[in-house]
């Protein structure tokens, strides 16, 4: 079982990466950047570390030649590709429609739906050629299903990363290719760094959030949504595929 994971060298990847090589895949981390965002060991030195199998891969999801060549190396690498995981994304941005300047539209379009759109494009490709079947896990949000101010762009493309999901999943069940998209809510990695050191940003996530977490606060872990990733790629949820995972500590739920 050979696995991608993008986005993997911080945050939600990272786990992601981890879980997966946990259970003995051979895992490519590919990222724009190699050191952990949170610090520590680059997520493939420690899987390595930890007696595991894992190459770093440096790539940007937005640019088709070098997803491509994230595909055809991991495979070259380590063999046939079994489960895809299209987890980069950014939100830095916060800002209303009418403000938005559209070279950030532009750049979180790019990464997080063109990035997903095309890391779908070839783990599809190399899968059916394969013809073994396989598993891809996008990384939509639960803002995907559900609004914020501020966040039109972001919501915009997690919303366009589930009926990517849907209609992909249609097209490739021929091929026992399974396809869905995990939405998380709010987890503590660096892109909700800002949120939690905003004393009213953090108010309005705990109003948001039913459950609370050890710490008292509102936020997830990254851990809770890698067991999740490590669930769709497993063959008990071999009868399922074009679904939301939704774990978002009862945000969508209110
Ligand atoms: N943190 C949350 O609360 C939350 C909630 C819902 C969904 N998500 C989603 O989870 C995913 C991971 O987010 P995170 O919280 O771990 O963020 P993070 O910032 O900790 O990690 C994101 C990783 O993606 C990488 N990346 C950024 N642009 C890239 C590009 N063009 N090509 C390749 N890699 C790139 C970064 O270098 C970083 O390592 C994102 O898709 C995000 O939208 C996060």
């Amino acid at each position: 079982m050979t696995a991608v994971v993008t986005g993997a060298a911080s945050g939600l990847g990272r786990a992601i990466a981890l879980k997966l090589a946990e259970s003995g895949a051979p895992v490519v981390v590919a990222d724009v950047r190699e050191m952990p965002r949170e610090g520590g060991l680059p997520t493939h030195l420690l899987i390595r570390q930890r007696g595991g199998q894992a190459d770093f891969c440096s790539t940007d999801v937005s640019d088709e030649q070098q997803v491509a060549h994230l595909i055809d190396s991991t495979c070259a690498r380590f063999g046939p590709l079994d489960i895809m995981c299209n987890n980069a994304g950014i939100s830095e941005v916060l800002t209303t429609v009418v403000d938005t300047d559209m070279a950030d539209f532009d750049r979180i379009v790019g990464v997080n739906f063109r990035g997903v759109f095309l890391g779908c494009k070839y783990a599809a490709r190399s899968m059916i050629d394969q013809g073994r079947g396989g598993v891809i896990v996008n990384t939509a949000s639960c803002f995907g299903l559900v609004g914020y101010p501020t966040m039109a762009t972001y919501c915009a493309t997690k919303g366009a990363v589930i009926q990517l999901t849907r209609t992909l999943a249609l097209e490739l069940a021929p091929w026992h290719i399974r396809v869905n998209a995990l939405c998380p809510g709010t987890i503590t990695t660096e892109m909700d760094r800002d949120q939690r050191e905003d004393p009213g940003a953090l108010e309005d996530m705990r109003i948001r959030t039913p459950l609370t977490m050890e710490d008292g606060g509102p936020f997830g872990l990254p851990e809770d949504q890698a067991a999740a990733v490590a669930f769709l790629a497993s063959s008990a949820a071999r009868w399922m595929t074009g679904q939301c995972l939704v774990i978002d500590g009862g945000w969508t739920a209110i």
